[in-house]
Order: C-alpha cells, then sequence, then structure tokens
C-alpha cells in the first residue's frame, strides 16, 4: 500500500447469497465495523475510515444492499454492465441505471466472463465507455493462466490485456479506473499467487500506465490483487508498495471473513 492512495477491499459475491443472506451480511458488518455506519440526514458526511470498502453482489439485490448500507461510507458495485446505452436489449442492464441505484464501481472483463460468457477487449472497451459516462468507476480485471504463467508469459500477456484495450478505445479520453490482477488459475483454487509475484506485475502494470498513459494516472490508480485471497493470507498483499487493496471472491461471501479483511487493511492503513 501507498499512503497516497486509498486501498479498496472488494467483495465479488458472483452469483452466491440470496435475498435473505444479504440482511444478515448487512447485519454482521454493522456490528464487526461500525466506524463505517452512523451517517444520517443530520450528519451526511461521517469521515470514511482510511479503507475504502465496496460490495458487488447480484444485480437484483443491489438496491437492497444500497437500502441496508444507505448510513454506511461502504460503496457498492456492479458484476457487469450492457454495453449499450439504451433501448431493445432484453436482458441488459446499462450504466446509467447502475447510477440510478446508487452503484459506484463496476467490475469489467472478469476471466469468468471473458472465458465462459464470451466477453471481448472489444465488449470492455465499449463498457468502459458506458461506466465513464455515467461516473461509475470501471474495475479492469486481467490476468493469465497457468500455461502463460509457466511459460513465462504472464506480464507480457497482461500488459498485452490493457493495449489491446488501449487501441480498442482509440482517442477516448480514460478517466479514472481500478486495474485488478487476477491470475486466472488462482481464482477459487486456493492456489494463490504469491506476494512477490504479484507485486512484480502490479509495478509492471504501473510501469504500463506511466509509459503508455500518464504519470497522474500511473500514481493514481487502485491496483488490486485478487485469486484465493483470504484472512490468512492478506496482509503480504496489502503490504507490496504496488497493491493497493484486493479483489475477494469466496472469502467475501463470509461478513466476518471479510471484516476480520478490513481489519487487517485498517491496521496497515494506520
Ligand atoms: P476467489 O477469491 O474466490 O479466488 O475469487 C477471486 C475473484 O475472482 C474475485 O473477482
Amino acid at each position: 500500500m501507498n499512503s497516497n492512495r486509498t486501498p479498496l477491499l472488494a467483495a465479488n459475491w458472483k452469483m452466491n447469497h440470496h435475498w435473505e443472506n444479504c440482511e444478515q451480511y448487512c447485519a454482521a458488518l454493522r456490528e464487526n465495523l461500525p466506524e463505517y455506519f452512523g451517517a444520517s440526514a443530520d450528519n451526511p458526511a461521517v469521515v470514511a475510515p482510511g479503507v475504502e470498502l465496496a460490495i458487488f453482489p447480484p444485480l437484483p439485490y443491489l438496491s437492497l444492499i444500497y437500502r441496508l448500507l444507505e448510513d454506511s461510507t461502504i460503496f457498492l458495485g456492479s458484476q457487469d454492465v450492457s454495453r449499450y446505452e439504451e433501448g431493445a436489449f432484453t436482458g441488459e442492464v446499462s450504466s446509467l441505471m447502475l447510477s440510478d441505484v446508487g452503484c459506484d464501481y463496476c467490475l469489467l472483463g472478469h476471466s469468468e466472463r471473458r472465458d465462459m460468457l464470451g466477453e471481448t477487449d472489444a465488449d470492455v472497451a465499449l463498457k468502459l465507455k458506458r461506466l465513464q459516462q455515467a461516473e461509475v468507476m470501471p474495475v479492469i480485471c486481467v490476468g493469465e493462466s497457468r500455461a502463460q504463467r509457466e511459460a513465462g508469459r504472464a506480464v507480457e500477456h497482461t500488459l498485452a490485456q490493457l493495449s489491446e484495450l488501449k487501441d480498442e478505445l482509440g482517442s477516448f479520453d480514460l478517466g479514472g479506473f481500478v486495474i485488478a490482477y487476477e491470475p486466472i488459475w488462482a481464482i477459487g483454487t486456493g492456489h494463490n499467487a504469491s506476494p512477490q509475484d504479484a507485486q512484480e506485475m502490479a509495478a509492471a502494470i504501473r510501469t504500463w500506465l506511466r509509459d503508455s498513459l500518464n504519470d497522474e494516472l500511473a500514481d493514481s490508480t487502485l491496483l488490486l490483487y485478487g485469486g484465493s485471497v483470504s484472512p490468512d493470507n492478506i496482509r503480504p498483499y496489502l503490504e507490496c508498495p504496488d497493491i493497493d487493496g484486493a479483489l475477494i471472491g469466496g472469502s467475501s461471501l463470509d461478513a466476518d471473513k471479510y471484516a476480520q479483511m478490513a481489519r487487517i487493511a485498517l491496521e496497515l492503513a494506520g
């Protein structure tokens, strides 16, 4: 972590949890992390603690979670968005709709969507534009397969994903975004990347941002690590100078574990 950037712990629930779990989950956060709660109409500006938290529930529960966390400084994120702006696109949800229901963040290009649902770099680029028009912060997911890592091509592949996205965007004026480095082989497997490898990748991404975009984005962009993060292993990632938080799947489904990880991040953020 670096004191110039506010760390972010993003909880990606994927297609898990149901309506009744949402209430229990938020109640547990309220109990375990009271410093994130307490905003009211009289006191809307509760000072956010030094670590940002964001929950990415399944789409139908966004409004419910928004309501359950309304008096908190915890952010809300969507797991996906339509590439289209509006119209006859059955089943799609637009970036403006996400903004309407209080979404601050949205995941883009998660490897599960790229590999299983056919999402392409062109899709990711269009979705990124839509999100920025709606002022929803994109969380762009990148990362290599096991074969690419074993072939020594992890950094090359991951930076190529970013370069392809930049090419797709053309002269589009890139605003802010978050990048999540999620090696595909580490997702849901319990075989996480070593903190050294994750730091090496984060440093390479930051250099790419500096060389391909600009100094401001290189210095300000949050870089998250994702892939089998848990309360038992999160600390050394957060101690890496170029890693600014985590994108957490399985372990974030348990509110107590998520709160434990937040506690560790808060302690390191001082
Ligand atoms: P796990 O933490 O379950 O490995 O999932 C990581 C992930 O894909 C978060 O987006």
